[in-house]
């Protein structure tokens, strides 16, 4: 592939590839079975990731194993409705023209552990964008690297990554004890959200390893972590014992060694965390966003159930955001119908930081994610509210 025999594409591919093993150190490259995509969202590779992919596309390159696509920068068939701006809109069309040329799946969604190409326990695989790297690492136990845009195509092309880092057995060992038993846990996404927030902010790039979390857990629940650990954190895996697979006990996931340091939580840290997501108060606000990372089916099933004979207030928004896959199994069934009768804007492929809002004119939201809650200010300039959904529902629907 270096000397170019497979294409001048896979040749490029092949550089990086073997630069980012000499920069870890790594002694060799090995086999991985699939890649996960985030070089995709126009809004955040801008027109330098454009020009990468067209090089990568006119190169003649194709991906070598099935590759998923994260979230693109438009709701590739209601951009309209969603406000974005065609310029824009082309931008991310052609980027995504050339991700699809070289042979990546459409599957257009930040969570693809709901849907697409999922790996088992185990699996040495290569996955961008950071709540998936961390769910996948930790609640499946596949093992990747925390990949970046342009690298991740990369792996995709050549099919191999450098032996570093996270697919190393070694690495994967937890290197700090997190105490949760002396918390009331409560079985929400936006609990989770706020709990993993702390965590990522403690661990900082640390493996933690959490303890006292009740067989209750949801996957939703630890997607919303996952989310959260790696927004506060340079977190790329975590173990829960008895939770995550790779953590049956506290011995097997620090691998035999001694924790570096232990923290207690309390419930006083959990609330001082809540209290800092939320720029603003609850009441001046334009709308409520759910769904990040994207919703899953039993997430949008709830939000059904809580919006039974209620509806969206004519002066406030309701936004959901979700994967082309589960958008389409709920069209069959007439839900994503039902809650579009009742005000509720569902979008999918896409999310609100990374797409163009400009015509909405909004100043303050609400939202249940602690991921979104971080990055709004930064991405949008808007102000925002971190609250429950239930909390969020009561502020918007009547
Ligand atoms: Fe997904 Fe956007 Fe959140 S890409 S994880 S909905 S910030």
């Amino acid at each position: 592939m270096l000397l170019g025999k497979e294409g001048k594409g896979t040749e490029l591919a092949m550089q990086i590839i073997v630069k980012l093993g000499e920069l870890y150190g790594a002694q060799r490259l090995i086999p991985i079975s699939q890649v996960h995509i985030d070089g995709c969202l126009y809004a955040a590779v801008g027109e330098a990731g454009l020009l990468f992919a067209e090089k990568l596309h006119n190169l003649g390159a194709k991906v070598r194993v099935p590759t998923s696509l994260n979230a693109t920068s438009r709701d590739i068939d209601n951009w309209r409705e969603h406000g974005v701006d065609p310029e824009f809109a082309e931008k991310s069309a052609n980027l995504e023209k050339y991700y699809l040329s070289m042979g990546a799946v459409p599957t257009w969604t930040c969570a693809p552990y709901q849907s697409g190409i999922i790996p088992r326990f185990g699996e040495q695989i290569a996955w961008a964008e950071s709540n998936a790297i961390v769910y996948v690492n930790s609640v499946i136990g596949a093992r990747t690297e925390r990949y970046g845009d342009y690298t991740d195509i990369c792996c995709a092309i050549v099919g191999r990554v450098p032996d570093f880092g996270l697919h190393i057995t070694e690495n994967r060992a937890g290197q700090i004890l997190i105490d949760c038993t002396h918390l009331k846990l409560i079985p929400t996404t936006d609990y989770f959200a706020v709990l993993g927030y702390l965590v990522g902010e403690i661990a900082k790039n640390r493996i933690p390893v959490i303890k006292g979390i009740p067989h209750w857990v949801l996957g939703d629940h630890l997607k919303a972590f996952s989310a959260a650990i790696a927004s506060s954190g340079a977190v790329a895996l975590f173990h829960m014992i008895g939770i995550t697979p790779e953590a049956p006990n506290e011995r097997t996931a620090f691998q035999g060694r001694k924790p570096e340091a232990t923290y207690e939580l309390s419930q006083k840290m959990l609330q001082e965390v809540e209290r800092k997501l939320s720029s603003i108060e609850r009441t001046q606000v334009d709308g409520a966003l759910i769904g990040c990372p994207h919703a899953s089916v039993p997430e949008i099933l709830e939000l059904v159930k809580l919006m039974k004979g209620k509806k969206v207030k004519d002066n406030k928004e309701l936004w959901l955001y979700t994967s082309r896959a589960v958008y389409y199994t709920l069209t069959l069934n007439g839900v994503i119908e039902e809650l579009n009768q009742k005000g509720v804007k569902i979008f999918k492929d896409t999310c609100f930081v990374n797409t163009s809002l400009d015509k909405w004119n909004f100043k303050n939201v609400m939202t249940n994610s602690a991921k979104y809650a971080h990055y709004i200010p930064s991405r949008t300039g808007l102000k925002v509210v971190f609250a429950s959904l239930d909390k969020c529902l009561e502020t918007v629907v009547e």
